[in-house]
């Protein structure tokens, strides 16, 4: 059977296997399908890539048990995992997998999930309000609409649902669960119609819509859930491995943008003399913006109307906890001078660059920030040999040698300061001598 024979069509399929196409390419690649659903995505990437195993995850029970079933003869190449996805680095360590070559998440309720009345997620139909993604879980929704204060309800309703009737909403809610508990999808849907003005009944479809969403992210803590698998899933990828993520509301597509953007820039802190090694983006974007479904599968596929796909790829390898790796310097009393005058390092060395006999990087541009905003230009090799240290807004702090490392090499940090005058209150050069 396939996936739309199952009562799912997987969205923007096409686009998800070109986008993970050259990282599933390789013999022994590893993909991480972080939403199994009905397999519709991972039966399709098992097709393209005769050598992939994938790593099957979804909470819900009943969504690996027909998975099970649709994957037949593949079922070889797939481990299941029952579970919430942001367990993944504890599924990949018991898995013996440090890293793999893609992560994909389709994210929301599957159709499904949508089309059975028991599960609770339809404001169309008549059910038990549950929304529990896993069935084991103890928070259904029927407990949030009849247990929250007005002003809890109404944050989620706004925050989750975007809805401008919020408190209404709320309100209307806490005055009939007084006559009677609140307990199935029809009668919230209908408390929900009548709470907001009239006017806007008539207008953007089904007025519970926002309200049923809301209730389901809090209901599966979504948005705090996705917030931990997306840095997760970039810790997990191996250089030119790829992570597709569909999301189908702005609050879970925030979350991925704002998580991507971090890992493609550098982090380097603004007003730092030189760039850290560190700091530099170890993703590239894979797409720009959030890309959305063609017109030809809304036709075959309205569902995949809100749709919003974002891809990265891994270009560099993770860097070690930049707190275990101290910029090393072998002239410590030197680089502090260099540093000080606003140079990248001795000789030009970045940081890092000195167990690199024979590196020879150029001088960096010092960023304008602070104190050297409007006064930034390359450093110039002449700036390091005397006269009066220029303010760089950064402090170079003493050497040390590391605790239990007897004859182990001098290390330097470079901390911030938020001006030439550290927090002590000292000018920087002085808080220096302070704190050897
Ligand atoms: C949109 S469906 C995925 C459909 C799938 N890509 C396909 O083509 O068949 C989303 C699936 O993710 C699962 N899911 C949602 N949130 C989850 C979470 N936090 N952890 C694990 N699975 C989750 C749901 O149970 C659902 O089966």
């Amino acid at each position: 059977m396939n996936a739309a024979a199952s009562g799912h069509i997987p969205v923007m399929l096409d686009r998800v296997r070109e986008l993970l196409a050259p990282a599933l390419d390789a013999a022994g690649a590893v993909l991480v399908d972080a939403t199994l659903g009905r397999a519709g995505h991972t039966i399709a990437l098992l097709r393209d890539h005769p050598g992939l195993h994938v790593i099957a995850i979804d909470a819900d029970q009943a969504a690996i048990e027909e998975s099970r079933r649709l994957l037949g003869a593949d079922i070889s190449r797939v481990t299941l995992v029952n579970a919430v996805y942001d367990q993944l680095p504890t599924i990949l360590a018991g898995l013996g997998r440090p890293s793999v070559q893609a992560v994909l998440f389709d994210l929301g309720v599957s159709s499904p999930q949508l089309d059975e009345p028991a599960r609770g997620f339809s404001y169309a139909q008549d059910a038990p309000l549950d929304m529990r993604m896993n069935r084991d879980g103890d928070l259904t929704a029927a407990e949030v609409v009849n247990s929250y204060q007005a002003v809890q309800l109404a944050r989620i309703l706004s925050e989750y649902g975007e809805e401008r009737f919020a408190r209404r909403i709320a309100e209307a809610i806490v005055r009939e669960r007084e006559r009677a508990p609140v307990t199935s999808t029809l009668r919230l849907a209908e408390i929900v119609r009548q709470a907001i003005p009239a006017a806007a009944r008539r207008t953007g479809g089904n007025p519970a819509k926002r309200t049923f969403q809301a209730l389901r992210i809090e209901v599966n803590d979504e948005l705090g859930t996705l917030r931990r698998a997306v840095p997760a899933a970039l810790d997990a990828v191996a250089v030119g491995g790829r992570i597709v993520v569909l999301a189908y509301h702005s609050l879970e597509d925030r979350i991925v943008k704002r998580e991507f953007a971090k890992r493609v820039t550098d982090s380097t802190p603004v007003g730092l003399p030189v760039p850290l090694a560190c700091a530099r983006p170890q993703f590239r974007l894979l797409t720009s913006g959030a890309q959305r479904p063609a017109q030809a599968e809304l036709a075959a596929n309205p569902r995949a109307a809100s749709a919003r796909l974002r891809a990265t790829e891994r270009s560099l390898d993770p860097c070690p906890s930049p707190a275990d790796q101290p910029t090393r310097w072998p002239a410590a009393g030197q680089a502090r001078q260099a540093a000080a005058a606003g140079l990248a390092s001795p000789a030009g060395q970045e940081p890092g660059s000195a167990d690199k006999p024979g590196t020879s990087a150029r001088p960096r541009p010092i960023r304008p920030s602070g104190a050297n905003r409007g006064r930034s230009r390359p450093a110039r090799p002449s700036d390091a040999g005397g006269g009066r240290p220029r303010r760089t807004g950064w402090l170079v702090l003493p050497a040390r040698r590391r605790a239990g490392q007897p004859g182990s090499p001098n290390f330097l940090c470079l901390a911030a300061a938020r001006s030439a005058r550290g927090r002590s209150g000292l000018p920087a050069r002085r808080q220096h001598h302070a704190s050897r």
